[in-house]
């Protein structure tokens, strides 16, 4: 398999294709099963018609495409490019739905690679939580914009701050009295490449305007989500996000771990099923 075409986002090609890349393999089903309804929304919002081709950004282990290509039907094609080897790997051996079009999958850096392959440009570009990694932001939606057609339409989804998605950072507090302190505690910024770096709806604005998109469209959406019963999302929030990145940096603490988060999720179960509130961005435009 060749290598991503580049090393302007190496940091995240490493990020991507060790640890956690290999946990977002593994825990594909209930991470798909927790966010596929916010894809799903960005998805309706570009108005997808058969025939039509289109680029997933970041499209890990593929749902996304694979729904694309539904809407795209026999006639259509959908790209799913991304940078992580073992989210590919089951990208490209999931079940095909009966009705799809014709899908594929490409190890790329979406910041700099030519995103047509070659190929003709696309009608439409949509990423489910796929964006928010480039250190070049700018760089990579003029990439992106250059793969289009004029007017082809953008929809992307990505999280607010991490002050409106608790569900995220509280269970990394939860543990914070059993976890020693970092030497030098380092400064986050807020800015950085990571699930929150689009946080401010002015910055994506921004970003697309540069980019030469108009029509430039950026509104909240706030949905209760789960991907499953307690337990489940107890394996998940133990292996993702902030507390995943403690969990991984203190393996010897898991077990002491998994009261506390357990007390957090609690609350959030309804008849048997956690439905906890997350806040995202759907960020549609088209390109010029
Ligand atoms: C949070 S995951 C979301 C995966 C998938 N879209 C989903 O919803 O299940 C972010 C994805 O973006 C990919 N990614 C990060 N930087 C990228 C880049 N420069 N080019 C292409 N993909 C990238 C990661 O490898 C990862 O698969």
């Amino acid at each position: 398999m060749s290598s991503p075409t580049t090393t302007a986002n190496s940091g995240q090609v490493e990020y991507w294709n060790t640890s956690v890349g290999q946990i977002w393999a593994e825990h594909q089903a209930l991470l798909d099963r927790k966010i596929k309804p916010l894809g799903e929304i960005a998805m309706k919002a570009l108005r997808l018609q058969r025939g039509t081709r289109g680029l997933d950004i970041g499209c890990g282990c593929g749902q996304t495409t694979l729904d694309l290509s539904e809407w795209t039907g026999p006639t259509g094609l959908v790209t799913g490019v991304d940078i992580s080897r073992p989210m590919l790997e089951i990208a490209r051996n999931r079940p095909r739905p009966s009705v799809a079009g014709a899908v594929k999958f490409v190890e790329a850096d979406a910041q700099t690679a030519d995103l047509t392959f070659g190929g003709e440009p696309y009608d439409f570009v949509f990423s489910r939580f796929g964006v928010m990694f480039f250190e070049n932001p700018d760089a990579a939606f003029a990439n992106i914009r250059k793969a289009l057609k004029p007017k082809a339409r953008l929809s992307f989804v990505c999280w607010r701050s991490p002050e409106e998605n608790p569900w995220m950072t509280e269970p990394a507090k939860v543990v914070a009295h059993l976890v020693p302190p970092p030497a030098q505690p380092q400064a986050q910024d807020p800015l950085a490449p990571g699930p929150f770096a689009f946080a401010e709806a002015s910055r994506i604005t921004g970003i697309l305007s540069r980019a030469k998109f108009i029509n430039i469209d950026v509104r909240p959406l706030n949905m209760q989500i789960g991907a499953g019963g307690l337990d489940d999302q107890l394996i998940l929030s133990l292996q993702i996000g902030p507390l995943g990145a403690i969990a991984r940096a203190h393996p010897e603490l898991v077990a002491e771990m998994k009261g506390p988060v357990r007390d957090y999720i609690r609350p959030f179960v309804i008849d048997g099923k956690v439905k906890m509130p997350a806040a995202c961005w759907v960020a549609t435009a088209n390109a010029t």
